[in-house]
């Protein structure tokens, strides 16, 4: 019998202290024996039951096609990203590329204009000046993360609008750590596949003459009381215009020398980078410089507009409260076509 087969094999076997000749005993093993195959069974069977459901999870999760590449040049593919935001879906535009850029600039270059033109294109964000926040440039693995949040398409600004965004960036001026930690963020931009575009004013003693006004504005706010770096109408540009600085003229040249060496520097240290350099004032004279811009984002091509009105206007002589000055400073200089540009 099959019971005595195993009693025989458990009395020589396992159970040594097993006392002898005892039915019940044995009859109680087999009981057990049985009892513990069946819940091992059981178990077994439980766990492949889950494991085949794991199985048409996983299946399901491999079924979701990947996007299709895109018809693009070998050499661009560093360039274009599927960002997965984790707060919100890009729903039909999952699939749409996304390239990252960075505009460098320095302040009161037209930049914030520029900016209002590219947010006007349904398919370009750029969330500002958002290192102008000391904290987040005090260090670079700060820098790292609001530069990993704005390209994940996780920045919360008025500029971050929708999922089918096809160019993300951000403004940044060359003294809020661009400079200071050229190296790490140039090898962030070539990791990453950030696009630069360098955004300059050709003409610096108009640009000189906007950081002294824009910067008395902040003191004496002459829109009733607010002050105000950019505006949206002829009204408003007439009133802060009015205020006519009074230039170093000592100063003047070494001032203008520094800036056109911060320009230089900015331009070798990121000469590796991909990038394209425009000019505010092209700009200004030519609209057709912005679709170079949307070329070089790979965007489809926009007419785009800006609200923003610009501030100083006419004959640079008339902006100056001590024109002689600065006219006697520059004239006979590299700097002397400072005095006659139009922008
Ligand atoms: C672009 O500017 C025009 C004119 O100001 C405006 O009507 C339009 O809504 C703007 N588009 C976007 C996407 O901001
Ligand atoms: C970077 O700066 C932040 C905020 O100032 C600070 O909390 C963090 O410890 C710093 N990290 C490093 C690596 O220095
Ligand atoms: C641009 O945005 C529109 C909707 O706003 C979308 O239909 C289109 O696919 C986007 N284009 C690209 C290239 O992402
Ligand atoms: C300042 O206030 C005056 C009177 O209330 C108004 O007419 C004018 O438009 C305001 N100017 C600006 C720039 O807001
Ligand atoms: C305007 O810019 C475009 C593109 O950069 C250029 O091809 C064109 O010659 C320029 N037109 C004028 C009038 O300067």
């Amino acid at each position: 019998m099959a019971a005595d087969d195993i009693c025989f094999f458990s009395k020589d076997g396992f159970f040594l202290k097993a006392p002898k000749k005892s039915p019940l005993m044995c009859r109680m093993i087999v009981l057990v024996i049985a009892m513990v195959c069946s819940v091992y069974m059981c178990t077994v069977c439980l766990q492949q039951i889950s494991f085949s459901s794991n199985n048409e999870n996983l299946n399901v999760e491999v079924v979701e096609k990947p996007c299709p590449e895109p018809y693009i040049d070998p050499w661009e593919i560093p360039y274009v990203h599927y960002p997965k935001p984790k707060s919100y879906s890009r729903v039909e535009c999952a699939c749409n590329p996304v390239r990252y850029f960075a505009i460098l600039s320095m302040q009161r270059s037209g930049s914030g204009w520029f900016e209002s033109l590219l947010n006007n294109h349904t398919n370009i964000s750029s969330n500002g000046e958002i290192f102008s926040v000391k904290v987040r440039r005090s260090n670079i693995s700060m820098i790292v993360d609001s530069l990993d949040k704005i390209y994940n398409l996780e920045w919360l600004s008025s500029a971050s609008r929708n999922e089918c965004t096809a160019a993300v960036g951000l403004k940044w001026m060359l003294n809020q750590g661009v400079t200071q930690y050229h190296e790490e963020i140039v090898e962030y931009f070539k990791t990453r596949g950030v696009l630069a575009i360098f955004l300059f004013r050709r003409n610096l003693l108009r640009r000189m003459i906007s950081v002294l006004a824009n910067s008395y504005d902040r003191d004496a706010k002459l829109q009733n009381g607010t002050h105000k770096s950019h505006v949206h109408s002829p009204h408003e540009a007439e009133i802060l215009a009015r205020y006519k600085p009074s230039i170093n003229a000592r100063l003047l040249i070494p001032n203008l020398k520094q800036v056109e060496d911060m320009t230089a520097k900015a331009l070798e240290y990121f000469k590796s980078t991909r990038h394209i350099i425009v000019y505010y004032e092209d700009m200004v004279k030519n609209h057709t410089k912005l679709l170079d811009v949307q070329e070089f984002l790979k965007v489809p091509r926009r007419e785009i507009r800006s609200r923003q009105v610009k501030i100083h206007k006419g004959p640079i002589s008339n902006q100056i409260e001590n024109w002689d000055e600065v006219q006697k400073a520059l004239k006979g200089t590299c700097y002397e076509s400072f005095l006659h540009g139009d922008y």
